[in-house]
């Protein structure tokens, strides 16, 4: 299921759903942030139930707000209960590098029954311990491997090998889109999935040379429709 839309914005996920080329929808605090959401919690759980409604059966990612291990755990579960389609966004590892995170994906994974997006990692190994916790989505931030000077479409075609040759059963999203040109070149590079910014959608379909081509038919097609000059 290759695109998703990275957005919280409702009118952008509809328009894209009704062309059929998304097939999933990732969050997280900012892009929620940026697109609106206000109120805590409860505001999150609003937008999330709309936009999970809207997109169903395609899953939708809603991230964590919270850094203790038992209180992600107890927040997990909650957002899992708000939609069926909905999963749940825990990062590699908290903001000083703790490492209960791990804990709380395997966890919820392989206890709780909660499916789990691992977030904001940078590198294949990172993604490849998150497979091997047993989290059901590992996200790349293929824009921001990039901006660090690392070749991002190299990380994901490591990470797509070893997942392969283990067999973990992971699927590969690389967010953090920057340009048109990512979407294809991660897919190509090994990602099953690559979340995009409604703005590079639009770019990725609009061609200035295609509009010129579709000026030019009709133009044409008016002569050709009007009465012959007797
Ligand atoms: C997607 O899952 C990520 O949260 C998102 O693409 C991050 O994008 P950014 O690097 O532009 O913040």
């Amino acid at each position: 299921m290759p695109i998703f839309l990275d957005s919280g914005k409702l009118n952008e996920i509809e328009k894209y759903l009704k062309m059929g080329i998304i097939r999933g929808v990732t969050t997280n605090p900012t892009i929620l942030l940026k697109d609106g959401v206000t109120g805590g919690i409860a505001g999150i759980k609003n937008r999330s139930i709309e936009i999970a409604k809207m997109i169903s059966p395609y899953p939708l990612s809603v991230e964590v707000t919270k850094t203790d291990k038992a209180a992600m755990i107890t927040q997990a579960k909650d957002i899992a209960q708000w939609s069926e389609n909905i999963n749940i966004k825990i990062t590699i590892h908290g903001p000083e590098g703790e490492l209960e995170n791990l804990e709380a994906i395997h966890e919820l994974e392989t206890k709780h029954d909660v499916r789990i997006n691992a977030t904001a990692m940078m590198s294949a190994q990172q993604c490849f311990l998150a497979a091997m916790a047993g989290a059901t989505y590992v996200s790349i931030f293929g824009g921001r491997v990039n901006n660090m000077g690392y070749n991002s479409c190299g990380e994901i075609a490591k990470l797509r090998n070893v997942l392969d040759q283990f067999d973990l059963k992971s699927q590969i999203i690389v967010g953090s889109t920057r340009e048109v040109l990512n979407v294809i070149e991660w897919l190509e590079a090994g990602a099953h999935i690559v979340t995009v910014m409604p703005d590079l959608l639009n770019a990725m379909l609009v061609h200035p040379y295609s509009k010129e081509t579709v000026k030019m038919f009709l133009n044409d097609a008016k002569k050709v429709e009007e009465p012959p000059h007797l």
